[in-house]
């Protein structure tokens, strides 16, 4: 199996290129499902939760080409399998994004549930009961989830929750839903927008995405379009984290700035020099040692959960004391543990996690147990004296493209070994 092997002390220098965002390729691939004629996409980060989201709209008859310069072209016209295995589901939780697509172009879905998760208990139920008021038929039967129905009609669905895959989900089913939908208590992340001017792009007719009341006018079908992806905000927020956890000074290019601001705010917070140019980010942290920063995660625009594991590696370091809440997911503090033997000073109190920022990390052994749970061993390891083994690293390679390339390019000492 492979694994990150990382010597600390190097502060990383450069600039790095930072690739389109997972968390809306993945439900932008869901949604070519919902087109009657190909879809060009653009910037479509090459990762492995990709690799299985084409992987499952293959199966179901998607003929999916990748061109060069990683333009993705999705016809979704033969599609003849309307399901998603457990074998797939189990391994990417976003494979529920295909069941609000499928019920409203095919009128069924039988989509495994995703089951228990590292990090807390994750229910659909939100996904489930959107689609059973715009008049789906839904059983849970033998671990899926089955749903049957003639046309969707509109309906004013209030979510309990602000759920990211929920809104989409429900947001894909009303584009072809017969009359209005109203999404209230819609979370309004940049990448619901990005799915949602995806979904203008091929002929829906959505308002207010980025809100938190989301209107959709249903058609009577969608078209192919083109459509380029967003930048990934976690991904560049990842790497200035690496800039200011090391000391050092790093760009990132190709972002959206206004994106970041709960991310650069507590990077100012926590002693950093940003400056804002265009599309680009920089983070210099000039040899300093990072103060600590308290913060508390929240739906968007509040701080991004997942971002939290992260910071709470940089607060491992920092000078002082720092507080972080978890209030988005339950149990996501994994990484403390790992963080913990390579002498990182954390308390857990509920949803709270108490560090004590010390004068070095020391490299050890550890194992990732989340995507982002792993992102912060990384970025740990890179100030850690000593070597850094971080095990289980397919969890990185769901949402980070080649990262040790891109850390090796800004001066980190950084391989993958395999036993
Ligand atoms: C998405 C992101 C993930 C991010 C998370 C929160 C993708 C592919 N993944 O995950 O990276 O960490 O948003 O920003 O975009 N909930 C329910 N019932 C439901 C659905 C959700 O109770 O039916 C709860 C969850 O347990 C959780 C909270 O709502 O406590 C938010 O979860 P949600 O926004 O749905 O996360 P995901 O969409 O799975």
């Amino acid at each position: 199996m492979n694994k990150l092997k990382i010597t600390g002390g190097r502060r990383l220098d450069g600039e790095v290129l930072i690739s389109g965002a997972k968390n809306a390729a993945l439900p932008i691939l869901a949604g070519c499902l919902l087109a009657e004629t190909p879809v060009l996409l653009r910037n479509i980060p090459h990762l492995r939760d990709v690799t299985t989201t084409i992987e499952l709209l293959s199966r179901m008859g998607v003929e999916v080409t990748v061109h060069d310069q990683m333009g993705i072209e999705v016809d979704a016209s033969g599609v003849d399998k309307l399901e998603a295995p457990y074998e797939l589901v189990k391994t990417m939780r976003a494979s529920i994004l295909v069941l609000g697509p499928l019920l409203a172009r095919y009128g069924r879905a039988d989509v495994s549930l995703p089951g228990g998760c590292a990090i807390g208990a994750r229910p659909v139920d939100l996904h489930v009961a959107g689609l059973r008021e715009m008049g789906a038929e839904i059983q849970i039967d033998n671990g899926y989830i089955r749903a049957r129905a003639r046309r969707l009609r509109g309906a004013r669905l209030v979510l309990d929750t602000v759920t990211v895959t929920g809104t989409e989900n429900l947001l894909m089913a009303a584009t072809l839903a017969d009359g209005q939908t109203t999404i209230e208590n819609a979370a309004r992340e940049p990448e619901v927008v990005d799915l949602a001017n995806f979904l203008i792009a091929m002929g829906a007719q959505i308002s207010g995405a980025g809100t938190d009341t989301i209107v959709v006018e249903g058609v009577d079908k969608l078209e192919g379009a083109e459509y380029t992806v967003l930048p990934d905000r976690i991904e560049a927020g990842t790497y200035l984290l690496a800039a200011a956890i090391t000391g050092g000074r790093v760009k990132v290019r190709k972002v959206r700035p206004e994106h970041l601001d709960a991310i650069l705010a507590k990077l100012r917070m926590a002693g950093a020099t940003v400056t804002v140019d265009g599309d680009t980010v920089e983070v210099d942290m000039r040899g300093r040692r990072p103060d600590s920063v308290d913060l508390r995660t929240a739906p968007y625009p509040g701080f991004p959960t997942d971002m939290q594991a992260q910071f709470t590696a940089l607060n491992a370091v920092a000078n002082g004391v720092g507080a972080i809440t978890e209030t988005v997911f339950e149990n996501r503090f994994m990484h403390a543990q790992e963080l913990q033997r390579m002498g990182a000073d954390i308390r857990i109190e509920g949803n709270t996690a108490i560090v004590t920022g010390v004068p070095r990390l020391t490299g050890a052994p550890v194992m990732a147990t989340d995507l982002r749970a792993s992102a912060s061993l990384v970025l740990a390891g890179l100030v850690a004296e000593g070597d850094t083994i971080v095990d289980r690293i397919y969890h990185i390679d769901r949402g980070y493209e080649r990262i040790e390339e891109k850390l090796s390019a800004l001066g980190a000492t950084i391989q993958r070994i395999s036993d």
